[in-house]
Parts: C-alpha cells; structure tokens; sequence
C-alpha cells in the first residue's frame, strides 16, 4: 500500500513535519510505501473555477506544480494531510491544495482512499473544530475515508519532539494503516 504524506507547513523540521514523519514512520513500520512531500516546495496556482476539468478527461487547465502532485494522490491508497492551524484554518497553501481537489469531484478517482489529518497549533484540540468540520466535509464530498487524526499542542519549532505521547500516537495510527 502506498502512504503519502503531505505537509502544509512552511517549517521543515516544523510540528507538523515530525508528526507527518511519525504516521509515515509507523506507516512504513508494517511494511507500506511511504513518501512524504512539502506542499511549499510546489508552485501550486489558485483554482480559478474554469469549470475546464469537468469536461473531457477531468483534468486541470494548469500546467504547475500540480503536475507532478496529481500522479501522487491518484496512486496513494492513504493521504495524510498535515497542516499548522493558521487562524482557526489551514495554512493557504494546504487550502491551495485542497482548491485543485475539484478535478476529483468529476472523476471520482479518490473515492476508497484513506486520509489522515494532522494538525498541530499552540491553542490544542478545541480550536481545531472549525478546520476539523472543513475537513471533515471535503473529505466526505471526495469520498475519501478518514482514518484518523492528530490534534497536538505545539507552538515552537520542532516542539512535539519533546512529546513522545503524541508522537507515539502518530506512530501507532500509523502502523495501524495496512
Ligand atoms: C500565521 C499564523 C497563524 C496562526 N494561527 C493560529 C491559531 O489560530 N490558533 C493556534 O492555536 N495557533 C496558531 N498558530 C500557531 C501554529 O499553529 C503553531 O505554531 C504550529 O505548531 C506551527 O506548526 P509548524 O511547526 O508545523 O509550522 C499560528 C501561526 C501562524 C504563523
């Protein structure tokens, strides 16, 4: 099974960084695929509501780099999604991402998948709700799965090394990923 792992954070080294890692970890740990991209190393153009993708083969109009991120999602089995809080939603590059989802509405090629969400923010759990719900909804509309989520409290750079619960947490939701 391939595992993809995708962060929206603009700090490699970051929380949501090292908790990607960890799912990814735990994921490769029992014997899948694993690959982890930064969203910011990606030139990714806002969606401009062409309505050009719900026609023909249902692809995107852009030539950026989305080029080479649609491959990935359309061979992933499980997307893990990981995004710093950035008032009470995700940072803009994750939503960048989740903009040129649309090709996916009309061809349906995420439907089955599994996605894992992975949100770390200084204020925890509780202000995740609103960006948990967008989630949640988007999810729902892809037919992608929700497998699990990780809700942690960090603020500083790398902070979560310092929690072995929650980066164990991340492990095992992980591992469990077969
Ligand atoms: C522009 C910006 C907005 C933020 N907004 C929130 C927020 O609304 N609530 C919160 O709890 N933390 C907020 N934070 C803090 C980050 O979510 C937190 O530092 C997180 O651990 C950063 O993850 P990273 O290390 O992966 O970049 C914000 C940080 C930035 C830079």
């Amino acid at each position: 099974m391939k595992v993809l792992g995708l962060v929206g954070s603009p700090r490699k080294g970051g929380n949501t960084d090292l908790l990607v890692s960890a799912v990814l970890y735990g994921a490769g740990s029992s014997g899948n695929e694993i690959e982890k991209l930064f969203l910011y190393d990606f030139d990714i153009s806002p969606c401009v509501d062409c309505r050009g993708c719900k026609k023909r083969d249902h692809k995107c109009v852009f030539k950026d780099g989305m080029k080479l991120l649609y491959p990935k999602l359309d061979e992933a089995d499980v997307i893990i999604l990981g995004t710093p809080l950035y008032w009470y939603g995700p940072t803009a590059k994750m939503k960048l991402l989740i903009d040129r989802l649309r090709p996916y509405t009309a061809s349906g090629k995420l439907k089955g998948k599994r996605a894992v969400l992975v949100v770390p923010s200084e204020e925890g759990a509780e202000a995740c709700k609103h960006l948990v719900g967008m989630f949640d909804s988007s999810f729902n509309y892809l037919g992608l799965e929700l497998a699990g989520k990780i809700l942690a409290t960090a603020s500083e750079k790398g902070e979560v090394k310092d929690q072995p619960k929650t980066l164990d947490e991340a492990f095992q939701l992980g591992k469990q990923l077969k």
